[in-house]
């Protein structure tokens, strides 16, 4: 186990390469499940949520090579072994193994997922599709176990709009017999992603990154190439920590329309930031000015940027709030920001954020993995050095974090976790 260590309190400058989207991987992976031949998925991120998801489909009998960012799964071999534990419980997101076997096996029993806890996250939508496809879904002592004789298409209104649960059930609906059309989608850049690799591989899908997806079912996918899209919650991150810290930081490899509602925010921050093609440049602020800001489905502004944008409100001259409308408990960081010295109180699902302050290091703790971005920025910003442990959270989903910050100048490194930490994060 491993910490961080960040001697904060200076300027970075330079370029920064995004990688390949973990909300896209961890759905398109599951996705080639569905092909009869070989898929290749080129770009994806080096973060643990891949490298564990390459794990899975190996145990049902997948064959995945994965080099220099590109992996080849040869899905004809697989077949529908039960996952009711193991792997599967480290991310949220092997609840896609669910769609994508029902669709190919018409059977699957996958444990429950795990991932991060922002507080309540069901996944009765999911279900929900499922069962209206013709599959009997039952949860036995924390597997899911999904079973139908053949699945047929169904109109299917989603009374949450739910990434999950919208790209599930086109997995499951892709192969399904006839017309499924999925009413109160959500939008996100990544379900257009993930529709697009199926309609690589033959599906036919309309209307995805709208909020009614019609999917007419094929008998067989085939295997493609496909290139996924680069990550707009990483690209966020680096955005926010050079309007935090930055002299001049130049985003590259991203898509800028992905991240126009932050991009919005930083400007009223009084955050100068010019986009150009697949490029962002942040230069610095003379001061920063107090925003609210609400988090929403998409096009509004991401819940995962809430909590690295917090770190930076504290340098705000004035009160700011942040309202999570999606998570209710999205606000562990905001204990450990005011180990940091940050002026922040919770109230409901708002954070009320009053500055200016100087941060200074700490030893903090990440509890979930935008949390840690978070802290990242905020030891990035202190005086002084910050220790954050946690760090496994912080690996599911930022590629090469440290290597990354470096280039832009920064002092970041990993160190080992000494016995008696070990044992306290144990014990705690
Ligand atoms: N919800 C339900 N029932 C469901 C599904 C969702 O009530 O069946 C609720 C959730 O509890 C939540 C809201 O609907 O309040 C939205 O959840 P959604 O299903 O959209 O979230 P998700 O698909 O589980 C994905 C991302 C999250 C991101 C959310 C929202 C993946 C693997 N995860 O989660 O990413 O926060 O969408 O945009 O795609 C992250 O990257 O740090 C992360 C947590």
């Amino acid at each position: 186990m491993e910490k961080l260590k960040i001697a904060g309190g200076y300027p970075l400058k330079g370029t920064v390469r995004i990688s390949g989207a973990k909300n896209s991987a961890v759905a398109l992976i599951p996705a080639t499940i569905l092909a009869d031949s070989p898929v290749t998925i080129e770009g994806l991120p080096d973060i643990s949520d891949v490298e564990i998801l390459k794990g899975l489909l190996e145990e049902i009998g997948g064959t995945v090579q994965f080099t220099n960012n590109d992996m080849t799964v040869d899905p004809s071999a697989m077949i529908s072994m039960p996952l009711p534990n193991g792997k599967v419980k480290k991310l949220r997101a092997s609840y896609y193994l669910m769609g994508a076997m029902l669709g190919r096996f018409k059977k699957a029993v996958i444990g429950l997922p795990g991932g991060c806890h922002l507080g309540p996250r069901p996944i009765d939508q999911h279900i929900k599709g499922f069962e209206a496809l013709g599959a009997k879904v039952t949860n036995e002592q924390g597997a899911i176990y999904l079973r139908a004789d053949e699945l047929v298409g169904a109109r299917i209104y989603l009374d949450v709009v739910s990434v999950g649960a919208t790209i599930n059930i086109m997995l499951a609906a892709v192969r399904a017999k006839g017309r499924t059309v999925i009413e109160n989608a959500a939008k996100e850049p990544e379900i257009i992603d993930v529709a697009t690799l199926l309609t690589n591989m033959g599906a036919k899908i309309k209307g995805a990154g709208t909020d009614v997806i019609r999917i007419e079912g094929v008998d067989e996918l085939h295997g493609c190439r496909h290139t996924i899209i680069p990550d707009r919650i990483e690209a966020g991150t680096y955005l926010i920590l050079g309007a935090a810290v930055g002299e001049g930081i130049l985003i590259d490899n991203i898509i800028p329309q992905h991240l126009e509602s932050l991009i919005a925010k930083l400007r009223e921050m009084g955050v100068p930031i010019e986009t150009k093609d697949d490029q962002a440049f942040v230069g610095k602020a003379s001061a920063f000015k107090p925003v609210d800001v609400k988090t929403l489905v998409y096009p509004g502004f991401p819940t995962d940027l809430q909590q690295p944008l917090t770190s930076l409100l504290t340098k705000a001259e004035g009160t700011s709030m942040v309202t999570d409308t999606i998570y209710s408990a999205r606000f562990k960081h905001i204990d450990e920001l005011r180990r940091m010295n940050a002026n922040i109180k919770v109230e409901g699902r708002s954070a009320i954020i009053s500055g200016p302050v100087k941060l200074q290091g700490a030893k903090v703790k990440a509890s979930d993995l935008r949390a840690g971005a978070a802290l990242v920025i905020a030891g990035l910003i202190a005086e002084g050095v910050t220790e954050i442990t946690g760090v496994d959270h912080i690996d599911r989903g930022y590629s090469h974090l440290v290597e990354k910050l470096n280039g832009l100048g920064a002092t970041i490194w990993r160190e080992s976790l000494t016995k008696e930490e070990i044992d306290q994060m144990k014990n705690a």
